[in-house]
């Protein structure tokens, strides 16, 4: 299976909370992992996937919920909604619909930028500044490409 428009690792993406930022990275590969699975491949990758995601999105519900950071809800239903999407994507490929996969992971490469731009990002500062009382300063490599 191939896909037009294959998710990519890009510096921009980095937010400068290091543990965010390896879930990020290992967000990146799991969804070009979906994105380009054969057939055979696309149930052990997609429960690699919600595997990831499980861990990813609590590991940051949970730093919200911790630091009761303020304008966490919106955050957490986020997050609950690509999981329940993920879900329902499992119940159809167990059923035999292997080619719902590709659509769930072209989903999820055009949804997470958005997601790690206005909402991550927020939580990337807010966890820094707790951390260290300062903002991030991300270094990133390649901006001009
Ligand atoms: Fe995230
Ligand atoms: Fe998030």
């Amino acid at each position: 299976m191939s896909t037009e428009a294959p998710i990519e690792w890009t510096d921009r993406l980095l937010l400068g909370y290091a543990e965010m930022d390896a879930e990020h990275r290992d967000f990146v590969v799991c969804v070009r992992a979906l994105q380009e699975a054969e057939p055979a491949q696309v149930a052990d990758r997609l429960a690699a996937f919600a595997d990831h995601a499980r861990r990813h999105f609590g590991a940051e519900n949970a730093w919200m919920m911790d630091t009761e950071f303020p304008a966490r809800d919106c955050h957490i239903d986020e997050h609950a909604a690509v999981l329940k999407s993920v879900e329902e994507v499992q119940a159809l490929v167990a059923l035999g619909n292997t080619a719902i996969v590709r659509s769930l992971a072209d989903e999820l490469a055009r949804w997470f930028p958005g997601h790690a731009d206005y909402l991550d990002s927020a939580l990337a500062a807010w966890m820094s500044k707790r951390r260290w009382n300062a903002k991030p300063v991300v270094l990133r490599r390649n901006i001009l490409e």
